[in-house]
């Protein structure tokens, strides 16, 4: 078990990591395990902000009894997101402290009810409420929908620590350090990027109106319900993500494709030869069936060019082509550009799905769609790397 950290004065870091989980949300794998962020202020009252994922409770009941000393008992437990990942621990602790406060929004306190039935005990507070510690307090900020109905985020007034929730958060264990300045934080970013993509970018309007909110918040530290806490540079992850729920996109083109037999395979091949004779560096390709889809998702948000490359089977889309074009529907990516290929056998059909997916999705198409009956032949081949090259200029272009 990880001993508690201090965060500030007073606050601190009593989170768990978990290494056993291998998808989260039983959908996102986690090839670095995740860390469940919890936080304790000790002030005149306690204070615990958030919980633990129940898999995590004796490490997390010990590193709280020994944080707390034999003498303090929870005053309030602020929940700023009921998400089971973080509220699994709450029944044990309402259980350890039955006097504690149990403190959320309306929505919150109808979930508790309905999730572990828990009706009693609770306050609910209101957009701007504040609640006195002592020598700190707690000023509450709803942000619903930043990706559930009843997330909010709280500002500590001495520290001017903000608690999240899981905005700015990612996945990835703290393992030693916990700070933004401890640990590789490149990795964090890509990570905290595919949590973004994958679970919260759906809400990207809402998550616009949060940092709205935001600006008007003085903010000395970032401290999130997972991944790293931004003490050095919070205005780095405000940021990103400020862009990132913008749809801003870097100067890059993610190829994914699938292929049985190669056919497709080779176009796609040839598409990235295309990109990179215009010198786009940035190039990233997937093979749908080997790249979880989480990844290809992070990479559609991070870069401004899509090329989608499918065989027809079963005169449609291939279906782990489907798939991600069905979960890029309901992320709802917006303000790419798309380039489509793809080879069939006898009749066809996946290109002229995914060039209708294109036009359904409100996204740009760049010409030319480009499909080889089974084999590509060299003008094929050709025309794959032109979708390339006329792909690396659109984007060039855009972004001057
Ligand atoms: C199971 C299966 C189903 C297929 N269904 C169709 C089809 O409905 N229509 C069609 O035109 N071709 C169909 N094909 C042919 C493939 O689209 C064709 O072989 C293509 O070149 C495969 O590309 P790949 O080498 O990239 O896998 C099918 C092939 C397989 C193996
Ligand atoms: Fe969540
Ligand atoms: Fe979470």
């Amino acid at each position: 078990m990880q001993s508690a950290v201090p965060v500030s004065d007073s606050v601190y870091w009593v989170g768990v990591n978990d290494r056993r989980t291998a998808l989260f949300e039983a959908i996102w794998p986690l090839p670095r395990g995740v860390c469940y962020n919890s936080y304790l202020i000790l002030d005149r009252k306690v204070a615990l902000l958030d919980t633990v994922k129940e898999i995590s409770l004796s490490g997390y009941l010990e590193k709280l009894k020994e944080t707390l000393g034999p003498e303090r008992k929870i005053d309030y437990l602020i929940i700023h997101h009921l998400e089971p990942d973080h509220s699994g621990s709450v029944p044990v602790l309402r259980e350890i402290f039955p006097q504690m406060k149990i403190v959320g929004n309306k929505k919150t306190a109808e979930f508790l009810g309905r999730l572990y039935g828990i009706k009693h005990g609770v306050e609910v507070v209101q957009d701007g409420d504040e609640l006195e510690l002592g020598k700190r307090k707690l000023k509450f900020l709803l942000t619903p929908m930043v990706h559930w109905p009843e997330t909010m985020m709280s500002c500590e007034s001495a520290a001017k620590i903000l608690f999240s929730g899981d905005a700015f958060g990612g996945f990835g264990t703290l393992d030693g350090g916990i700070f933004d300045d401890t640990l590789d934080i490149a990795y964090f970013e890509d990570e905290i990027l595919r949590y973004f993509s994958n679970i919260v970018g759906r809400y990207a309007s809402m998550v616009q109106k949060a940092m709205t909110r935001l600006k008007d918040v003085q903010v000395k530290i970032v401290a999130p319900t997972h991944g790293p806490i931004w003490r050095k540079h919070p205005e780095r992850i405000i940021d990103l993500y400020d862009r990132w729920s913008r749809y801003e996109a870097e100067e890059g083109v993610v190829i994914a494709y699938a292929s049985m037999y190669r056919s497709t395979e080779r176009m796609a091949e040839a598409a990235a030869e295309g990109l990179s004779e215009q010198g786009l560096a940035a190039v990233r390709v997937h093979n749908v069936s080997q790249s979880h889809v989480s990844y290809i998702i992070r990479d559609i948000w991070r870069y401004k060019g899509l090329i989608l490359g499918s065989p027809t089977y079963d005169t449609k889309v291939f279906p782990l082509m489907d798939s991600l074009l069905r979960l890029l529907e309901t992320k709802m990516v917006k303000k790419r550009v798309v380039g489509i290929f793809g080879s069939y056998g006898w009749a066809g059909g996946a290109v002229k799905a995914m060039t209708e997916f294109v036009k359904n999705s409100g996204l740009e198409l760049v010409e030319p769609a480009v499909e080889a009956k089974f084999a590509p032949d060299a003008g094929e081949i050709e025309q794959c790397r032109q979708l390339g090259r006329n792909m690396a200029r659109y984007i060039r272009e855009s972004s001057t």
